[in-house]
């Protein structure tokens, strides 16, 4: 089955894994598709010189934002991971039947690829592909999944798949399938959602599936909390943006000059993530400078929630239908789910 996938990348060898006594080749096939650097700075530059200042939440991605991620999920205050992990735990078996066996598997921003374990199991691809922009993080994750699983071929894919990209195998054996968790998609503005997840079926092929994690509308309080963690997890996070561009592109952000701020917006149905400038100042980026008045904000981060049904409308504008959906609370009850999981089919 593995002539059938054929590696774009001449460097998958470096990353390639005997899985020892088991006899079986288990690889980690890698395919860099990173964008350079050079479109950091002119990304960077382009979103300071806005009215209002905004950066690319992919930026916050290197290897310690990944960390920081990571310890996010780990949060009290923070329900979304928890709450998708448990109705994937719970829903697995059902969510398996609906996606089918054997399937190419991309997941869109895999991460640490923990939610994917819980699924692997019951979902048995043939090929599991891990998409994630933070390179180190990925190898990593990629890795340590092979080890667990040697059956299962794995391609490491880094890219931004806020942009267009393509598979880079040429494989139509399996049928495809795609896992796009933790509320990723809330992260677009709506109609650049409708955008991605037209590309996404476009990927998919009519008939294909994803499988995709969606947070949903509930009170101010939780919310917020959720965004701003007593902690201050999340605080670093949104600063290390700063802490990043400093070092990669030669820039001289005061830390102390900038505070996290999460609100909810209520009439845009989002939470709204700022740094914002404790005082007039100024900061260079790669040879430019940018002014700051005090309390002026860059925006580094929407995050859209909806309403099962309003998804639902959003999904249909890209071509896909709704299969079903699973949620925190059982059918029948009263109570008021927390997070949904979609699976949605691709019409074209
Ligand atoms: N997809 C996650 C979400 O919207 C991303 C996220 C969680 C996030 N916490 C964050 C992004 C804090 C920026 C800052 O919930």
């Amino acid at each position: 089955m593995r002539e059938q996938l054929s590696p774009t990348d001449s460097s998958s060898n470096r990353f390639d894994r005997r899985a020892g006594t088991l006899g079986e080749a288990a690889k980690v096939h890698f395919h860099d598709l990173h964008p350079a650097p050079a479109d950091m700075r002119a990304d960077v530059h382009q979103g300071l010189s806005l009215p209002q200042k905004q950066l690319a939440p992919k930026y916050f991605y290197d290897a310690q934002g990944s960390h920081l991620f990571d310890a996010i999920c780990e949060l009290p205050e923070y329900y979304p991971s928890r709450t998708e992990i448990d109705i994937l735990r719970r829903h697995g078996a059902a969510m398996a039947e609906r996606l089918g066996r054997d399937a190419l598997l991309v997941e869109l921003g895999s991460g640490s690829s923990l939610k994917i374990r819980v699924l692997l199991q019951a979902l048995r691809p043939a090929v599991y592909m891990p998409v994630d922009i933070s390179k180190d993080h990925l190898l990593q994750s990629a890795e340590a999944l092979a080890e667990t699983f040697p059956a299962l071929q794995v391609h490491a894919v880094c890219a931004d798949y806020s942009v267009p990209f393509v598979l880079p195998v040429d494989d139509h054996e399996h049928p495809r399938a795609a896992f796009f968790p933790g509320s990723s998609v809330g992260n677009f503005e709506p109609s650049d959602a409708e955008r991605f997840l037209l590309r996404v079926g476009g990927l998919l092929g009519p008939g294909g599936r994803l499988l995709v994690g969606v947070d949903l509308i509930k009170e101010r309080q939780t919310l917020e909390a959720a965004y701003n963690d007593a902690a201050g997890v999340t605080a670093d996070f949104n600063l290390n943006l700063l802490t990043r561009i400093n070092r990669e592109l030669d820039a001289d952000f005061d830390l102390t000059g900038f505070r996290h701020s999460a609100l909810f917006n209520p009439e845009l149905s989002r939470i709204e993530m700022h740094l914002v400038s404790i005082r007039e100042q100024q900061a260079t980026v790669a040879g430019r400078s940018f002014a700051f008045r005090e309390g002026e904000s860059i925006h580094t981060e929407c995050s859209y929630k909806y309403s099962i049904e309003g998804f639902h409308q959003l999904i249909r504008r890209a071509g896909f239908e709704p299969e079903q959906v699973w949620t925190d609370v059982d059918v029948g009850s009263d109570q008021t789910p927390l997070f949904s999981v979609h699976c949605l089919v691709w019409r074209g």
